[in-house]
């Protein structure tokens, strides 16, 4: 009895160890305009979007394993899930995903805490249940990042709701670092709405505050459709709008499917020389086959609603059981990721040229762009109150947010009362680099 004790914690740490370095991934983070593993290799997502049921696809291990193993047969490095419970075991099917080395893409919004264009307001309610998501998913080291809002704008005239998704990331980066969680980029997933889409993007990445700039910024578009090209369809145009853009961007969702079958070539372009310097790659939408016709896999003929069996329906698809590729689409995808692998540029030369990136002019208010980047950002529990704009409109506003003002100490975070962010705001960069650089060798040398 007195040995076995002793040699039962030891083959107990013994395979803890080993268990734990089963699941040892790299973890991801922003750096200037890209994405990086720890190793310093630039990461481009080849990512597919993954809801197979409406809550939270994340909860059933089998289920989650029997996706991983065929989407690593498409060469998936990457998913993106609209919704999850937070307070529910994802231990499982986080793990099989790290096992293939595919990493998580979160959305922290559930349909009733989402920012509305309707009636823009950031409460307590929403920011609890955004926490619960950050809190569940940051112990995974393949989190890739979060979404505080996907297509919350969706016309010119919703404008108004921007500032409310900004002051969502400003508040959840301030509790992640609060909490010293490590830094999970905070980004936005938008609509491609043409009138929009510029004055947003740089809105979101224009302030001199860093808690007040997404940490990446993500576009749902499904501009090119069939055997179209890069000018036809528009991309030209995106990469125009993105080059020198100062945080990361990528295709949150793509894939058009009016012209059937999918041939996927605008991946060509989003890997290839014309933009694979400034995106980071694309989320593929999506996984499984149901009414909408997108699908890459599905999981059995749609089936009548009333029908009785073991599993899982909605809406008249089966969304469990063996994943069956959806041909040809899945094999175009296939073939297409196969043949695509920029190697981007290494963390270590990179980091020379972050000092010469600068942040976009924050747009002026026009038609169809209301906001006034002069304005404070809504505070916790604030509600949009349309103004009626008048000469004297807006002279009382707090003016100390100038855009690109080299102000150091302006920003406060009054508001937040419960977190403190009190020597965060005031990292300088530099150090901020030589804190990454040094991290880098130290993990270099880790693996020497
Ligand atoms: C860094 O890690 C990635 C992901 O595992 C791998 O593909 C890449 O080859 C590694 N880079 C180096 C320089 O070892
Ligand atoms: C916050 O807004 C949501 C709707 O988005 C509402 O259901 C909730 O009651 C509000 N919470 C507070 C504290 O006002
Ligand atoms: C975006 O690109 C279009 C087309 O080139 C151009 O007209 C527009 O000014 C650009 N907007 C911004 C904010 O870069
Ligand atoms: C914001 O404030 C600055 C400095 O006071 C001013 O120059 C600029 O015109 C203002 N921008 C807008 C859009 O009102």
């Amino acid at each position: 009895m007195l040995l076995s004790f002793p040699l039962h914690i030891v083959l107990s740490l013994v395979l803890g160890a080993i268990l734990t370095t089963a699941h040892t991934v790299q973890t991801i983070s922003a750096v200037g305009s890209k994405f990086f593993y720890e190793n310093g290799t630039q990461f481009f997502m080849k990512g597919i979007a993954y809801q197979l049921t409406p809550h939270d696809p994340l909860i059933d291990t089998e289920q989650c394993t029997r996706d991983v193993t065929l989407m690593s047969e498409l060469g998936v490095n990457a998913i993106r899930v609209y919704h999850v419970d937070p307070s529910a075991d994802h231990r499982g099917c986080m793990d099989a995903l790290a096992d293939a080395g595919i990493y998580l893409f979160v959305d922290l919004d559930t349909f009733e805490t989402q920012i509305e264009q309707g009636d823009p307001h950031w409460n307590e309610t929403q920011f609890a249940r955004f926490q619960a998501v950050l809190d569940e998913f940051q112990e995974f080291p393949n989190t890739a990042a979060v979404f505080v809002g996907n297509e919350v704008l969706t016309t010119k005239e919703g404008s108004a709701a921007a500032p409310y998704v900004l002051a969502a990331a400003r508040d959840i980066k301030v509790y992640r670092d609060m909490k010293e969680y490590r830094k999970i980029p905070v980004g936005y997933s938008a609509a491609d709405i043409a009138e929009l889409r510029p004055m947003l993007q740089n809105y979101f990445a224009c302030f001199e505050d860093s808690y007040e700039r997404l940490d990446f910024f993500a576009l749902n578009a499904y501009e090119w459709c069939g055997a179209s090209s890069y000018t036809i369809s528009g991309y030209n145009i995106l990469q125009k709008n993105a080059s020198g853009y100062p945080i990361p961007i990528f295709f949150s969702e793509t894939g058009c499917n009016t012209v059937p079958p999918r041939t996927f070539e605008d991946q060509t372009a989003i890997f290839g020389e014309e933009m694979s310097d400034t995106w980071s790659g694309s989320i593929v939408y999506e996984w499984i086959e149901e009414t909408n016709d997108y699908g890459l896999v599905s999981y059995g003929p749609p089936t009548d609603k009333g029908v009785l069996t073991i599993d899982l329906i909605e809406d008249g698809f089966t969304r469990k059981g063996t994943p069956t590729p959806v041909s040809p689409d899945f094999y175009n995808l296939q073939s297409q990721w196969a043949t695509l692998s920029p190697t981007g540029v290494a963390l270590s030369e990179y980091i020379k040229s972050t000092d010469a990136i600068t942040l976009p002019q924050c747009p002026v208010p026009s038609i169809g762009w209301s906001v006034d980047p002069n304005s404070s950002l809504p505070t916790l529990g604030q509600t949009y109150t349309p103004s009626i704009p008048t000469e004297t409109a807006g002279k009382g506003a707090p003016t100390n947010q100038a855009p690109n003002s080299k102000s150091t100490s302006g920003i406060s975070h009054h508001d937040l009362d419960s977190v403190s962010v009190a020597g965060i705001a005031s990292i300088d960069p530099l150090v901020l680099m030589s804190v990454l650089l040094c991290s880098l060798v130290g993990f270099t040398a880790f693996w020497l």
